[in-house]
């Protein structure tokens, strides 16, 4: 597998600061110095009616990748629908266990429970820049998925095809690096950001369906599909089994417990 540096917001400490602080200022920045806020207060808030009208949308077992302060997985499973939260920074995944969610710190290029069986994947407030490499994030969302399953994307709300260097900084103008395993140094990792043409184009090369695009409270989204079958699947058990998710409680990573789908 072509694995993107799992490196960036998990040794971010402003990103942390302001998970637990539940606030901003907080941005990425690009190498030309250009800054995108990051809609941290959001993040952390209850999920709202945009968020809650996706997750109305989503089929099975729901993968939330990137899942931040853990907002959506805490609404999901509010709801009693099996959703595990995956993220890199400990803080998110600290907030999303506190907020009664399941998650795993984990980087989405890295062994996950339930490979190849989850019936929906979640990239949501930009996430489809993970990595920087919308072909390598695609296949391995497809990877995740059982055959036809549902992949709900937002994407930038300009028509953007842009991949960058960023850092994550606060507003003070300091800037905190990780362990300086990106590709441009402390701190610096690459990052795609993506609108709806943009991704449609990816996923169509990619063998994806589109089954959905919508605008709401300003933010935009893209449901798309993968292939019904598939010459390889992941899976090591039977598409029709009961137990379709092994699922790990965030502080015993190591530690599988078989959850039964819905
Ligand atoms: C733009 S923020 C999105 C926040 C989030 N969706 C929420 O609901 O708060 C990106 C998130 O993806 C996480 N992330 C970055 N690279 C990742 C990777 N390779 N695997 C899993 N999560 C990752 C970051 O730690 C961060 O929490």
């Amino acid at each position: 597998m072509n694995t993107p540096p799992a490196v960036s917001w998990a040794g971010a400490d402003p990103y942390a600061v302001a998970l637990r602080a539940g606030r901003g200022p907080l941005f990425l920045r690009r190498t030309d110095g250009w800054l995108l806020p990051l809609e941290v207060e959001r993040w952390c808030a209850r999920a709202d009616a945009v968020d809650r009208a996706v997750l109305d949308r989503c089929e099975g077992a729901v993968l939330d990748v990137g899942c931040g302060p853990g907002r959506l997985v805490a609404e999901l499973a509010a709801r009693g629908r099996t959703v595990l939260g995956i993220d890199v920074s400990q803080a998110a995944v600290d907030h999303t266990v506190r907020l009664g969610g399941q998650a795993l710190r984990r980087s989405v290029f890295e062994p996950l429970p339930g490979e190849g069986r989850w019936g929906t994947v979640l990239l949501m407030d930009g996430n489809v820049g993970i990595g920087g490499d919308p072909r390598a994030l695609l296949g391995r969302v497809a990877r995740l998925l059982r055959p036809g399953g549902l992949l709900i994307a937002e994407t930038a709300a300009v028509d953007v095809d842009e991949l960058s260097e960023v850092q994550v900084v606060d507003g003070t103008g300091a800037e905190w690096g990780d362990t300086g395993a990106g590709t441009g140094g402390a701190g610096v990792f690459p990052w795609a950001r993506l609108g709806t043409p943009a991704l449609l184009r990816y996923a169509g090369r990619a063998g994806w369906r589109a089954v959905g695009q919508w605008t709401a409270g300003g933010r935009r989204f893209v449901a798309l599909r993968t292939r019904s079958s598939r010459s390889a699947s992941s899976s090591a058990e039977p598409a029709n089994s009961a137990a379709l998710i092994s699922s790990q409680r965030a502080r015993k990573p190591s530690v599988d417990r078989p959850v039964a789908d819905r």
